[in-house]
């Protein structure tokens, strides 16, 4: 698989690329920094891409969506339950997309928000604000929730493959990806005992947050 990692928007987003290495079909995920961005790549390996596959409908992800569904002629947007966009595809939990030979799979993670997916693809996980490099994603804004985050943390995505590589939604870690088993490693937010003790974390986390810490 070929991955192009684009970094920019409103908070150290990162917007993806992927293809297969044999196709040229193609996906990107999350529409974070403007088309002029991704546009030099698209046509010098001269991709034709499917789908613009969205993490969640917060407004940095979805920033420049209209923006790629002008310029692209093929391309589908793509996010749970649907109608942010007109005629954007409505993604459920474990829904398989094809994108060449790639088969993508969607992972629903509510919790940061309640659309909020996860793209899996062999040994890659594209985590949107669900899953950082050192931490969980955050439950402060509206309709966060952080029992259902730990829900889908701890029941959906630590059960997968050590080796799976982390692809984040904004660069906030010491590096911009990881895998899971070193994250698990770094990350006191995955190392809950329970669900209890997770939210307990999770205050914690964010009183160190408003401390300025
Ligand atoms: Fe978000």
């Amino acid at each position: 698989m070929r991955i192009w990692t684009y970094e920019g928007g409103y908070d150290n987003n990162f917007s993806y690329l992927l293809a297969g290495d044999d196709t040229q079909d193609a996906a990107i995920i999350d529409a974070a920094v403007p088309f002029t961005e991704i546009e030099p790549i698209i046509e010098s390996e001269q991709l034709n891409v499917n789908y613009l596959l969205i993490t969640h409908t917060h407004g940095d992800h979805t920033a420049y969506a209209r923006e790629y569904r002008s310029s692209l002629e093929d391309i589908q947007i793509a996010h749970f339950g649907g109608g942010s966009f007109p005629e954007s595809l409505s993604l459920s939990d474990g829904d398989t997309l094809s994108v060449g030979q790639l088969k993508i799979n969607v992972i629903h993670t509510p919790g940061h928000y309640p659309d909020s997916v996860c793209f899996q693809t062999e040994k890659c996980l594209f985590s949107g604000d669900t899953l950082f490099v050192g931490r969980t994603g955050r439950t402060i804004s509206p309709q966060g929730d952080s029992r259902q985050l730990y829900r889908s943390v701890y029941e959906e995505l630590l059960p997968l493959p050590g080796d799976t590589v982390i692809y984040p939604g904004h660069n906030y870690g010491h590096q911009p990806t990881i895998t899971l088993k070193e994250n698990i490693a770094i990350s006191t937010l995955l190392q809950a005992e329970s669900e209890d003790d997770f939210v307990d974390r999770m205050a914690q986390y964010e009183r160190s947050r408003t401390l300025g810490s």
